[in-house]
């Protein structure tokens, strides 16, 4: 059932990513680097980027506060939300990272290296596991 389930939102993700984005990648064939993201030095690394790129609209403790949240389109995410963080998975981060929320004022990343969205996919999702 959950393969399943794992099946229809890929296949979800990649329909609307075909529709929506002139992207050449596909996401659900992306490798996950889970001992990376579980590791304390990849957050670390993750943490330092997230001040520098993303604290401005999501705040300096990832909580959506941001000194320029205002006026933006759509809200910034408040990364210690477990609503949000059950439905977050690693491949949909990296590819928010990568192409942007269309529609919002989420921004594509494309100076980033792989390597640094995967740190800074490990941070974020290490956020929720120390509570609001
Ligand atoms: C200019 C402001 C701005 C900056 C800078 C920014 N974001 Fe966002 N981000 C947003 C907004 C607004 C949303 C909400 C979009 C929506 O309505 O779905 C968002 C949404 C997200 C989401 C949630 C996507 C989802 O579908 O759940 C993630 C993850 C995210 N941002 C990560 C980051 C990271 C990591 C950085 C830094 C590399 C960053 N953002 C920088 C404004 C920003």
């Amino acid at each position: 059932m959950k393969a399943m389930g794992a099946l229809l939102m890929s296949l979800a993700l990649s329909a609307c990513s075909a529709e929506d984005t002139p992207s050449t990648i596909d996401y659900s064939k992306l490798e996950v680097p889970f001992q990376r993201l579980a590791s304390d030095d990849a957050r670390g690394r993750g943490r330092v980027l997230f001040k520098k790129k993303c604290a401005l609209c999501h705040g300096e403790r990832a909580d959506g506060n941001g000194a320029r949240r205002e006026g933006l389109s759509g809200k910034p995410i408040n990364f210690h939300k477990k609503e949000w963080r059950a439905n977050a998975t690693p491949l949909h981060l990296f590819e928010v990272l990568t192409e942007g929320k269309r529609g919002t004022s989420m921004p594509a990343w494309p100076t980033m290296s792989s390597e640094q969205k995967w740190d800074v996919v490990a941070y974020v999702l290490s956020v929720a596991e120390d509570g609001p």
